[in-house]
């Protein structure tokens, strides 16, 4: 019986090639394989182009379909089905990597694959390799500190609930808006009802082309917003 294989999850930074960690490149540098996920047309080419870079000559690419459904049934056959896929490389004794946008383990499909291949493959030695995150590369375009002193930094997602948000907006000092494209506009209303537009700044495909950076909401938006579009708000002076 060959030795079960590693499987890595691997971060490769938000767009910039430049922007993916040593660990990161050195492993893709390594495996015997490497996956990639098309949850959506976009992120998958992307994390692939940004990974490509790094791979050991001839090393094989499998692409993993993640359907975008909100149906739970569907998905999780989906991620049973993708965890299969990766088990069976790996009882063969091969190592292999999936490959996410930004950090692996911040609203990343490989948070889905985790639990799953734990469950179908125990033995199978898991090592999720974190990246810089897209909000990161956005604090930093700005110069702007997540946090300073003792605030608070929330996380959260354009598409969740609307209580919530709201709550966040109001309790957190600083707030990260992500997946926010389609929202876009609803969001606005909202921050600048909570007189927060003039400290959001909004940062679409950074570091990719067409990059936008909108230091302040008080203005009139008029292009539209790609799907890989964040905000930052930042309530300190
Ligand atoms: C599925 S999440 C992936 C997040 C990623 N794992 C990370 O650590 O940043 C996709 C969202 O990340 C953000 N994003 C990713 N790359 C981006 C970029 N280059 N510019 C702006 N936002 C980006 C957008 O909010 C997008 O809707």
């Amino acid at each position: 019986m060959p030795k079960v294989g590693a499987f890595y999850g691997v971060g490769v930074g938000p767009g910039d090639p430049d922007l993916i960690t040593v660990k990161a490149v050195k492993i893709l540098n390594q495996v015997d394989l490497v996956f990639t996920a098309s949850s959506s047309a976009n992120e998958y080419s992307l994390a692939r182009q940004i990974g490509l870079k790094y791979l050991k000559a001839g090393v094989p690419l499998q692409n993993l379909p993640f359907p975008m459904t909100e149906d739970d049934q569907a998905l999780k056959a989906a991620w049973r089905q993708n965890a299969t896929d990766i088990a069976e490389i790996l009882r063969s004794g091969r190592s292999a990597a999936f490959l996410t946008l930004g950090d692996c383990l911040t609203y990343s499909t490989y948070a889905y694959l985790l639990p799953v291949l734990t469950e179908i493959i125990p033995a199978a030695p898991i090592i999720s390799v974190p990246g810089i995150t897209s909000y990161q590369q956005a604090a930093a375009r700005l110069n702007r500190p997540l946090v300073m002193t003792k605030e608070s930094l929330a996380i959260i997602s354009g598409g969740g609930d609307e209580a919530k948000f709201g709550t966040l907006l109001d309790q957190s000092d600083n707030v990260v808006i992500m997946k926010m494209y389609r929202g876009r506009d609803q969001i606005v209303e909202t921050l600048r009802k909570k007189g927060l537009a003039a400290k959001t700044a909004l940062c679409s495909q950074l570091d990719l082309p067409g990059e936008k950076i909108v230091d302040g909401l008080d203005q009139d938006l008029t292009d539209p917003t790609t799907y890989f579009s964040l905000m930052l708000v930042t309530k300190r002076d």
